[in-house]
């Protein structure tokens, strides 16, 4: 058998495990100006390598907070840049890098983990599951009018990228954090963020709303194709009031050169289609997964987070990879804490990542055998003591 080594990389190898991610997702290598772009948004001792001598895998994270039912922030590990050497795959390595990320992150008290998953089959086996879901709008600019009784908003001001970037971490912070599972951006967030804005082919801009009381939404976009049929696509929408939000669709309208509108992955409230004269305007093309939780730390992701009103109920969880979260858990409109008492739901620990949120109901999760039911009676509680009324969205991608 082959020697394998899995261990943390030193700055110094955080290049090439960039270049072998890029090289996984089939994404040409990194100029010198990029990597001297992005290399402060590589955390110390966040990166993970595999060697067979060599590097060969890879995963890294950084640390952040995340905003869970009731309101209050958890520290989040944001995993991102995962990828496995082409003609070394499925021997092991994502396992290797997956079980030494995760009790690593385990030992250090992390609650939570978050990624974006570029498979739908790669990270449930890990405890990951789909924590949040989004949609594809598409608008036709020409045909679709505002109602008249949309709010009237703000102004509009327009900044290049070189202008623009500086300002993105308060525009952020002033308008993005008002959604469940919305993550704070550390300062090592918005590098990769600009390098990935400067690689688009097209012009990326950025515009602004102001209303009454200041900056309260913005948003970046590029048009392709502008000759022929041209195609705006919005990467980021952010905004603190629904004035704003009609604001910021209005400007959208108004880009000259543009057929088409496409927003790639917004939440499934968010409602578009009602700013039209005629709904069907904002077409919701497909649905996807948009971020995959991980409760590294059952007890204290539990714990974190609010309840609804109903009586409580016993979860019996399972987790292969971290044993330690093994056990029954008591949840109750008071909070989750450890018990020895009967459960009345089993399921494994990637299923209780898709309840926390409140995306998924118990009982929808129990119908197609996620959940066993081992006292029926108790999934319509389960499902009261898990639901969340407010939005939820990450809409932050890394
Ligand atoms: C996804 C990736 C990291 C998996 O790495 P890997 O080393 O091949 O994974 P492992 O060998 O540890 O696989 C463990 C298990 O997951 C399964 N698996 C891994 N990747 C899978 C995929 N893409 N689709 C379906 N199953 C997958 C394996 O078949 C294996 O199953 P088994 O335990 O039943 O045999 C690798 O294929 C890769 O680099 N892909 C391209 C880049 C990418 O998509 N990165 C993820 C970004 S979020």
């Amino acid at each position: 058998m082959t020697d394998r080594t899995v261990r943390i990389l030193r700055p110094d190898e955080h290049r090439a495990a960039w270049d072998l991610f890029r090289a996984a997702l089939h994404v040409p290598t990194g100029s010198d100006e990029d990597w001297a772009r992005v290399e402060t948004s590589h955390q110390a001792e966040r990166g993970w390598g595999v060697f067979e001598p060599d590097l060969i895998g890879t995963a890294r994270s950084f640390d952040a907070e995340i905003v869970v039912p009731g309101g209050a922030l958890l520290p989040v590990a944001a995993v991102t840049g995962v990828g496995v050497r082409a003609g070394r795959t499925r021997r092991g390595v994502l396992t290797a890098l997956q079980h030494a990320q995760l009790n690593d992150q385990a030992e250090r008290g992390v609650p939570l983990a978050l990624l974006h998953a570029s498979e739908g089959a790669i990270y449930g086996r890990y405890g990951y599951g789909v924590a949040t879901l989004a949609h594809r709008v598409v608008v036709d600019r020409h045909r679709a009018r505002l109602r008249p009784d949309v709010p009237a908003g703000g102004e509009v001001e327009v900044l290049g990228i070189d202008e623009a970037a500086p300002k993105w971490p308060e525009l952020y912070a002033a308008t993005g954090m008002g959604r469940l599972a919305a993550m704070t951006r550390p300062e090592l967030y918005w590098p990769g963020f600009e390098s990935w804005m400067r690689r688009q082919s097209q012009l990326v801009q950025t515009a602004v709303h102001r209303g009454p009381d200041g900056v309260d939404g913005y948003l970046t976009y590029h048009v392709e194709d502008a000759k022929e049929r041209g195609k705006l696509e919005v990467q980021v929408l952010h905004y603190s009031n629904p004035a704003a939000f009609a604001g910021l669709w209005r400007f959208l309208l108004s880009v000259d050169l543009v057929d088409e509108i496409v927003l790639p992955m917004r939440p499934l409230d968010e409602p578009s289609a009602l700013l039209f004269a005629d709904p069907r305007m904002a077409k919701t093309e497909r649905t996807d997964d948009e971020s995959w939780l991980r409760l590294v730390d059952v007890q204290a992701a539990l714990a974190g987070r609010a309840y609804g009103s109903a009586d409580p109920v016993v979860i019996e969880v399972e987790d292969r990879t971290l044993p330690a979260n093994d056990g029954r858990y008591r949840i109750s409109p008071d909070g989750a804490e450890r018990t020895g008492a009967e459960p009345a739901l089993r399921m494994s620990v990637d299923t209780l990542a898709m309840l926390y949120f409140g995306t998924w109901h118990a009982s929808a999760l129990a119908a197609t055998g996620r959940i066993e039911l081992l006292d029926p009676a108790a999934a319509a509680a389960a499902d009261e003591l898990f639901e969340t009324r407010e939005s939820v969205w990450c809409g932050t991608f890394f």
